[in-house]
């Protein structure tokens, strides 16, 4: 069977920015991956010489910026556990001047939407000159990253327009983890084996749906305890930290409301003198090895004033938690935890009458270092 992507795909449709539509359309983007990349049995269709390549690698690096960063984050849990390969992932301004020891057999893995960010560029020339192997993750067929590495995956998500980042994130995410299972499943390990990767992307687009048919509340905590907000922080351990790192850029990129995402255990090693009276504290809670960790430090904020807001699979939820998720595979989460996030900074940009689409001072696509 085949999924395609909305008909009208430049189009905004009814829509009254691209930002939402691209939202909207993660679902979409999701079954479209499964039905591009995975076969009736459910495994991964990926070139043989590709799994080849990165099977004669002793470690991974991602190497990526922005938001494609936050998604390499997330990626190196999903290669680790599947794959059982060692992961670094790197800001890709930093790696190309200063680069790290590298191990024996390194392979690299770009992430960008664009395929066209020079700080990425920068570090894929260094390396290929190296003469180590690389694959790109792309939104865009043909675009220079996609040229000058050894091998592409596309995103598939269609074209995404809006400055802020949403489409773009969740299918390089779901990539990785397609990645990840072909590689595990070549090596018949178990964690990639018993993973039923098309039931999951199943279980993922049908929850993306439910939160975002529920866009309003998020609407509603925005006038709330946004709108008026100066600073707020996102706290999580784990992949709910790489998510918050995310989710804290969307709020900020679009609302210009200070965010930082935390890692929640070192908050109070210095950052939490920042709170104040009511300084919103959005707590992400998908794992059950932290999540009694992470209540404590958000109760923490708590007891110096904050609004804390909790972002929460259903089978860690208590009754008091604000927004709760459905629940898939404990490594897929972020696909979901991200979606309230998203929204939240939409209609915080919005509520506060900003161009939500063409944020002051960023691009969609950084072709200077
Ligand atoms: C710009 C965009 C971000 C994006 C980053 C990396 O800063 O505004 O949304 O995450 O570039 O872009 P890429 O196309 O490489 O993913």
């Amino acid at each position: 069977f085949h999924v395609d992507i909305d008909a009208s795909d430049t189009d905004k449709g009814t829509y009254p920015y691209y930002m939402l539509k691209e939202i909207d359309e993660q679902p979409n983007v999701m079954r479209k991956l499964s039905s591009e990349y995975l076969n009736e049995d459910g495994n991964p269709e990926i070139e043989e010489d590709l799994l080849k390549s990165i099977k004669q690698a002793d470690r991974l690096y991602i190497v990526a910026a922005g938001t494609s960063y936050h998604a390499g984050l997330v990626g190196k849990n999903l290669f680790e556990t599947m794959a059982q390969i060692p992961t670094e992932v790197h800001v890709a301004s930093e790696f190309a001047y200063n680069m790290p020891l590298l191990s024996k057999n390194p392979f690299f893995i770009f992430l960008s939407q664009s395929g066209e960010t020079a700080d990425s560029r920068e570090v894929l020339v260094n390396v290929s000159k190296a003469g180590y192997k690389s694959l790109t993750i792309t939104n865009v067929a043909k675009s220079t990253l996609s040229r000058e590495s050894d091998y592409t995956l596309l995103l598939h998500a269609g074209p995404e327009i809006s400055v802020a980042s949403t489409k773009a994130y969740t299918a390089q995410i779901a990539v990785e983890a397609i990645l990840a299972k072909g590689l595990g499943e070549a090596d018949q390990i178990k964690a990639a084996t018993e993973f039923n990767l098309r039931q999951q992307l199943g279980l993922v687009a049908t929850g993306m749906q439910t939160i975002v048919d529920e866009k309003e509340k998020m609407n509603q905590l925005s006038q709330d305890y946004f709108v008026n907000a100066s600073k707020s922080f996102y706290i999580g351990r784990g992949i709910d930290y790489f998510v918050s790192l995310e989710a804290a850029l969307k709020l900020k990129e679009i609302s210009y409301i200070h965010a930082e995402g935390f890692a929640s255990g070192e908050l109070k090693h210095g950052t939490i003198a920042l709170i104040e009276d009511k300084t919103p504290v959005i707590g992400i809670i998908t794992q059950k090895n932290t999540s009694n960790l992470t209540r404590s430090n958000l109760e923490e904020t708590m007891a110096r004033g904050s609004k804390a807001i909790t972002i929460v699979t259903k089978a860690l939820a208590k009754e008091d938690d604000d927004i709760i998720i459905p629940d898939v595979n404990s490594m897929l989460t972020p696909l979901l935890s991200v979606i309230p996030a998203q929204l939240l900074a939409y209609y915080t940009s919005l509520n506060k009458g900003l161009d939500v689409d063409h944020p002051r001072n960023l691009a969609k696509s950084v072709t200077v270092q």
